[in-house]
């Protein structure tokens, strides 16, 4: 078969894990040859292709990024975007497509399936967000930066006495907040999926300071207060109208500042959450997704997204995957609160 891979939407540790195995795989299991669709979908739409052999995967294991390139290029918001899709994989050849995304990118590859073109997805987000897989590879990786700078946040912010707000990606889910928060001891964390009350904030932060040490309180980047304030939306937003987040950690150092007339300071993770080497966990996850992309496509599955159940690889309808975000459940915060203040 002639296999096409692309990788869509945020860039992810993994990545070049999944580009990797789908190479070794085709090539060496099935005879394969294998192309790379240049950032995400753009490169479909323009067909900006480059041949993958096994040599141009040597040294990928470790890498952090995508080799390939991506995008938030969304073909279905251009004008004979999916036309000039299917024109393409015709011209090259191409018998099914392997897109490595989140919600948006896999999106795009539901409605391609149900067009007739052969596509198995590959679920990546540092967001840990989607739906029926139990973790995305880039997650593991991603909480493990945001712990070690907690980590780190804990000694300079006791040695200042002041409060540190940590705010942390994952647009609408709470997950790296969770667990980075959980892992590195933070005094309070905050998620999107349960509005925050200021007032227990700055009472968990004075509460901290009254024991000797200093307050960490971990945001992520979509929490709100439950009264509304604190509004931190810029209105920019990508091809997939998603709005641009952040700027919430630096509104509540202000308050916290404010309430408890002790210095506050944010720090913003940004980027650096989804730069960089991923963990052996995301590694072997992403490895096995890649095989077991190839494998379902020589099955002849199409509409399907590879997903971890427990501990196993399984395919389950892309549709299911993206219909709704999977969010953190209120159990699961609950969990954390026990250890706020
Ligand atoms: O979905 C991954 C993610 O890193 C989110 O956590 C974040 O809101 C968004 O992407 C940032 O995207 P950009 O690369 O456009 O800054």
């Amino acid at each position: 078969m002639r296999i096409g891979i692309l990788t869509g939407g945020g860039d992810c540790p993994g990545l070049n894990a999944v580009i990797r195995a789908v190479v070794r795989a085709g090539i060496s299991e099935y005879g394969d040859e294998v192309v790379g669709f240049r950032d995400g979908w753009r490169g479909v739409l323009d067909g900006d292709v480059v041949t993958l052999d096994v040599a141009a995967t040597r040294g990928l294991l470790p890498r952090g990024g995508t080799v390939l390139g991506t995008s938030r290029t969304n073909p279905y918001a251009v004008d004979g975007g999916p036309e000039r899709i299917l024109a393409c994989l015709d011209r090259l050849g191409i018998d099914a497509l392997i897109p490595v995304g989140g919600e948006d990118t896999l999106g795009v590859a539901n409605r391609l399936a149900a067009a007739g073109v052969r596509c198995v997805g590959v679920p990546k987000t540092i967001d840990n967000d989607l739906d029926a897989t139990d973790y995305t590879f880039g997650f593991d990786t991603a909480v493990g930066v945001a712990s070690e700078a907690i980590d780190r946040l804990h000694t300079t912010g006791d040695s200042h006495h002041r409060a540190l707000v940590v705010e942390v990606m994952g647009r609408h889910a709470g997950w790296i907040a969770l667990h980075a928060g959980m892992s590195g001891g933070a005094t309070v964390v905050l998620v999107p999926e349960r509005p925050f009350d200021v007032d227990a904030v700055v009472k968990h932060c004075q509460h901290r300071f009254d024991s000797g040490f200093s307050p960490i309180v971990v945001v992520s980047e979509g929490a709100v207060p439950a009264d509304g304030h604190l509004t931190t939306a810029t209105g920019q937003k990508d091809a997939f109208g998603h709005e641009r987040l952040g700027g919430i950690g630096e509104a509540l150092a202000r308050v916290i500042e404010e309430r408890t007339g002790r210095e506050s300071r944010a720090v913003v993770l940004g980027h650096v959450q989804r730069g960089g080497t991923p963990t052996p966990f995301d590694r072997v996850l992403a490895t096995r997704f890649g095989l077991a992309a190839v494998r379902a496509v020589h099955e002849g599955a199409s509409g399907v997204m590879v997903a971890l159940r427990g501990t196993d690889i399984v395919q389950v309808p892309l549709a299911e995957a993206i219909a709704q975000l999977k969010l953190v459940p209120l159990e699961r915060y609950a969990e954390a609160e026990v250890f706020f203040g």
